[in-house]
């Protein structure tokens, strides 16, 4: 069984594979009957996105009948000849010789039938919905960003970490955790204070993580240059179509670097696995061009090969401030930037990525570096069209008496932090990083609109189904 060739391995080497034998594997798209006693079936293997033509002879009655049972999302094996195909739309084709029809699906019940599901009903049916060109063309593409971002780190010198899934810490400070218990919240018990949690599993409070950072952080003072590449998670009540409850996230950390690194790490990052992507997936790519945003490959080029526009937040509230935009949200200086304001400054005012940066202490988490302004921070966050927000960094604090301070007015505990302050006593450095949405990202590369759309098995408020 294993010796089949993938449908994708045709097409890179048709002139190879021309007369010879092979084996394939896939699911049926769809099946035409002709008069003339053929029927051709559209076999897809997951492989790539073009479907392999396969040609049956229905010339005796059980090749008839067998012929008849491939409908629709059926998993079959066919062995044939390759040969060239007379007709329009491809330049080979299988000529059946030998089919086993795996598993029969019901046409009556199979609900992927050709013609246009909408998303909303393709969630509900996550089994099946990788099957579909959109789903299966996002996969792969998720699958090969997932590798160019290994690939670039790795060749800058990166060492890849594993940072823990439950934390004590709230990274963000935005209390939007995920408790971790095996306590029973059906049985009656004490209230809710720390005395509860001595019977808990690990006898304290844990959550799952909102940012592998501060454990980043740890290993960059030691290694130097490290990343984590790990899923996230944040009880953010917010349905919209750019967050998630459970999402993958990039997050580099270099010791002896300023946010200046920081700015050219992420454009070096971007550029890469963008130009990546336009040279290794470009049928998929085109097909998101195609039949959802028009001006995909453009903007994909734009973030390839430009640099960066990179302004403070000052700047940027001024300029939205002479916008001739009505904003629903009003822009003052020490408010943060609405997705309205981002995609403004983005789409409208400079047509390609733009990083904001310095942003008004009091609005960012205690752990990035104060200016010498005293009011800002050493933050920046990466805005590109249609997405908004993609990537959020900081030089982090490395002094202990501005991170104690940081810490005061923000409310958080120095003792429950010890460790992190400790590493501003023991050869402290210069140091900083970002976290880089993978699912941002994939919305960014394939023009889809909705972040449920960019993940396999999406979380969201009162959703968490397969
Ligand atoms: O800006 P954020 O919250 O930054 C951090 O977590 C830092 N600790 C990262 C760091 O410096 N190491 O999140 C970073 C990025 C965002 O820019 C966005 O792309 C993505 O993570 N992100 C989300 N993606 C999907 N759903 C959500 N709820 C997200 N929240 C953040
Ligand atoms: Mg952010």
């Amino acid at each position: 069984m294993n010796k089949a060739v993938r449908i994708v391995d045709i097409f890179r080497q048709e002139s190879t594979f021309q007369g010879t034998d092979v084996m394939v594997h896939g699911w049926v798209r769809t099946r035409r009957d002709s008069k003339a006693g053929v029927s051709f079936v559209e076999l897809n293997d997951g492989s790539c996105l073009k479907n392999l033509q396969v040609v049956l002879e229905r010339d005796r009655p059980e090749t008839a009948t067998l012929a008849d049972r491939l409908t629709t999302g059926s998993a079959v094996q066919i062995r044939g000849i390759l040969i060239p195909s007379p007709g329009k739309g491809q330049s080979i084709e299988l000529l059946a010789r030998d089919i086993v029809l795996f598993g029969w699906a019901d046409p009556a019940r199979y609900p992927l039938q050709k013609k246009r599901h909408s998303f909303e009903f393709l969630r509900t049916i996550g089994h099946l919905r990788p099957r579909t060109n959109t789903l299966g063309a996002v996969a792969r593409i998720r699958n090969r960003l997932s590798f160019a971002i290994h690939t670039f780190f790795q060749q800058e010198g990166f060492f890849y970490i594993h940072t823990p899934i439950i934390t004590t810490s709230d990274c963000e400070g935005a209390g939007e955790v995920f408790r971790v218990t095996t306590l029973d919240p059906t049985r009656a018990g004490p209230a809710l204070d720390e005395g509860v949690f001595q019977e808990d599993f690990f006898q304290k409070p844990t959550f799952l993580t909102v940012s592998g950072q501060l454990q980043a952080e740890i290993y960059a003072l030691a290694l130097g240059k490290v990343y984590t590449f790990g899923p996230t998670f944040r009880a953010e009540n917010s349905n919209t179509s750019r967050h998630l409850a459970e999402f993958w996230m990039i997050e580099p950390e270099m010791a002896f670097a300023d946010l200046n690194d920081d700015l050219a790490l992420a454009q070096r990052l971007m550029h890469f696995v963008v130009s990546d992507l336009l040279e290794t997936a470009s049928d998929d790519l085109q097909f998101f061009a195609r039949f959802v945003e028009p001006s995909l490959l453009d903007s994909l080029e734009t973030v390839a090969q430009q640099p960066f526009e990179v302004i403070t937040y000052s700047e940027a509230v001024d300029l939205l401030k002479k916008a001739d935009e009505a904003f629903a949200f009003p822009v003052e200086w020490g408010a943060d930037l609405q997705s309205e304001h981002e995609r403004y400054l983005t789409e409208k005012k400079f047509r390609k990525p733009v990083a904001v940066i310095d942003f008004p202490r009091d609005l960012k988490p205690f752990y990035m570096r104060v200016n010498d302004d005293g009011k800002t921070v050493a933050a920046m966050d990466v805005l590109v069209p249609r997405v908004g927000e993609i990537i959020g960094g900081s030089q982090r604090e490395e002094r202990r008496e501005v991170l104690l301070e940081q810490m005061r007015r923000k409310g958080i505990s120095p003792e429950a932090y010890a460790w992190y302050v400790e590493l501003r006593e023991f050869g402290s450095a210069p140091h900083c990083g970002f976290g880089l949405g993978l699912e941002r990202l994939v919305q960014f590369v394939t023009g889809l609109g909705n972040i449920r759309e960019v993940i396999p098995f999406p979380r969201t408020p009162g959703h968490a189904d397969f």
